[in-house]
């Protein structure tokens, strides 16, 4: 690839660039009923990593063109405002082809007063994998090459579905033909185009005004323009990049399960490299927002999802998902334990088979054991839920022991009701505390009870009836029995 960057080199030739994504498209061969670039990979719709580069890499305006389903894009995309903006959005009501998609920028991109002597940087709305390196590359390529228009290009074993790059007798690209238009001589060609393209941007809306529809599509092909260029005695050059991985465009669920699985090995990649251990990187999956502490070890079947931070050294089992959450450091979560919305401190104990729901904070050192469910839980420093509970609406606090088999029941069917447990106290198994309802420090509950009313500190909360041992009984029972079924068992 041109070494030569961007940065590097400011000449007159740069000026401004500019970005054009075009998201308008159905994506009629995905057959769904969400607009193609909400599809997402590795966890985040296509169009969020297209408008992140385009944001990155451009210094003037981002226009997002949206059409199919205008209203969930627009949706989507101011969600994601903080990490995006600025950007504008710009309609195209009629789906006429990709060059009539550019044409409904063109006011956006021409507003700043230097951007008829600007470039435009246009992506296709469906190549997530698309890295910056590369479109850096091509920008620095256009600017070395003093070129009117430039693209991206790569050779496919597989061409099939793409524009291929016709090219003359001195290796000069001459046009691009999409493959329905393709002849078969043409279809032969394994070069194709990528749908990344910098264009200078007097150029680029001249043509595209003149652009025709004459295809087996009927639609206006922004590809056009590079013959276009190339019959006014334009210079066209191509970056010809090997890395088929990052180039594919995505226009079916096949591409897009492609696009996912290279999408998390980069990610794994990445994080391998940043000290992070994958005992099966290919069975792990991470999404791209996510941060991980080195000396970290991820077991296989791990999904950590969204904006989730793994501090230093924790370890994390086999068949876990963390979705939104942060871990401090030497966290050892379990295996097959689900975390939504959670924060768990230093040192705390995880699973096997937990679940920590939205509003839960596990502080340091605390375990919580096989098959417990906490909800919107404060469980203390040094605090234990080892076996079998569900905890909701509740503040523990420190070295609490909740016995097996405790309930918090803080739902009567109208309102959630607070549970608060203090410091010190011992929850015997099998209790069930009403809501609204507090142990004060120290107390124990005995085995067994229901608490209906508070418990004073240091105090034995016992609500259990007395029991009554029958001397006998179980030998009457049993002969009786016996005598009535001789094949009775027992
Ligand atoms: C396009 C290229 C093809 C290239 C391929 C690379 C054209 C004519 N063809 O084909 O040369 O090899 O990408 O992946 O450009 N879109 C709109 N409005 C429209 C039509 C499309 O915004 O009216 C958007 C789509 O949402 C999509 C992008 O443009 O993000 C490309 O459209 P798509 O239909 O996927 O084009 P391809 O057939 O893949
Ligand atoms: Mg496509």
């Amino acid at each position: 690839m041109n070494e030569a960057s961007l940065e590097t080199g400011e000449s007159s030739h740069m000026n401004k660039v500019s970005a054009v994504i075009m998201a308008a498209g159905q994506g009629t061969r995905m057959k769904s009923a969400m607009p193609k670039v909400l599809h997402a990979v590795a966890g985040k719709p296509m169009v969020w990593y297209m408008a992140a580069l385009a944001r990155r890499v451009a210094d003037s305006s981002v226009a997002i063109v949206v059409g199919h389903g205008a209203d969930q894009v627009r949706d989507y995309l101011q969600q994601e405002e903080q990490a995006l903006a600025p950007y504008f959005v710009v309609e195209q009501t009629e789906r006429l082809g990709t060059g009539h998609a550019v044409q409904q920028a063109r006011s956006v991109v021409m507003a700043k007063a230097e951007a008829g002597a600007g470039h435009c940087l246009i992506l296709n709305g469906d190549t997530p994998l698309l890295t910056e390196e590369t479109v850096r590359a091509l920008l620095a390529c256009h600017q070395s090459t003093q070129a009117t228009v430039t693209i991206l290009t790569t050779q496919l074993d597989n061409p099939d579905g793409y524009g291929r790059v016709i090219r003359g007798p001195q290796g000069q690209v001459i046009k691009i033909v999409e493959d329905r238009d393709a002849s078969v001589d043409e279809k032969v060609v394994q070069e194709v185009n990528v749908g990344t393209y910098v264009v200078n941007t007097s150029f680029l809306f001249h043509s595209l005004e003149t652009l025709k529809p004459q295809n087996v599509q009927g639609e206006y092909y922004l590809t056009d323009i590079i013959g276009m260029a190339v019959s006014q005695s334009l210079r066209v050059s191509a970056l010809v990049t090997n890395d088929t991985n990052e180039t594919i465009g995505i226009n079916n669920r096949e591409h897009l399960s492609i696009a996912e699985k290279e999408m998390r090995n980069r990610v794994c990649r990445h994080w391998m490299q940043e000290g992070v251990t994958l005992l099966d990187p290919s069975r792990t999956s991470i999404d791209p927002g996510v941060i991980i502490g080195r000396d970290s070890v991820l077991y296989p079947d791990v999904r950590l999802e969204g904006a989730t931070v793994i501090g230093e050294a924790c370890h994390v089992r086999s068949h876990t998902r963390i979705t939104n959450s942060t871990l401090g450091d030497h966290v050892q979560v379990e295996d097959s334990c689900v975390f939504n919305d959670v924060i768990v401190e230093n040192g705390a104990n995880i699973g096997p088979f937990a679940h920590l729901r939205p509003g839960t904070i596990i502080r340091k050192k605390a375990k919580v054991g096989n098959f417990v469910e906490l909800k919107k839980t404060d469980l203390g420093e040094g605090s234990k839920a080892n076996h079998l509970s569900y905890l909701g609406d509740t503040i523990i606090g420190r070295q609490v022991n909740i016995g097996a088999g405790t309930i918090t029941c803080n739902y009567d069917g109208f309102r959630k009701e607070k549970t608060i447990i203090e410091d010190n106290v011992f929850i015997g198994s099998d209790s069930q505390l009403i809501a609204p309802v507090t142990v004060g420090q120290g107390a124990i509950i005995a085995a067994g009870t229901t608490v209906t009313q508070d418990v004073p500190s240091e105090a034995l909360g016992i609500s259990r009836s007395t029991q009554m041992n029958k001397e006998g009984a179980a030998k009457r029972k049993r002969a009786l029995h016996h005598k009535q079924d001789p094949e009775a068992k027992n």
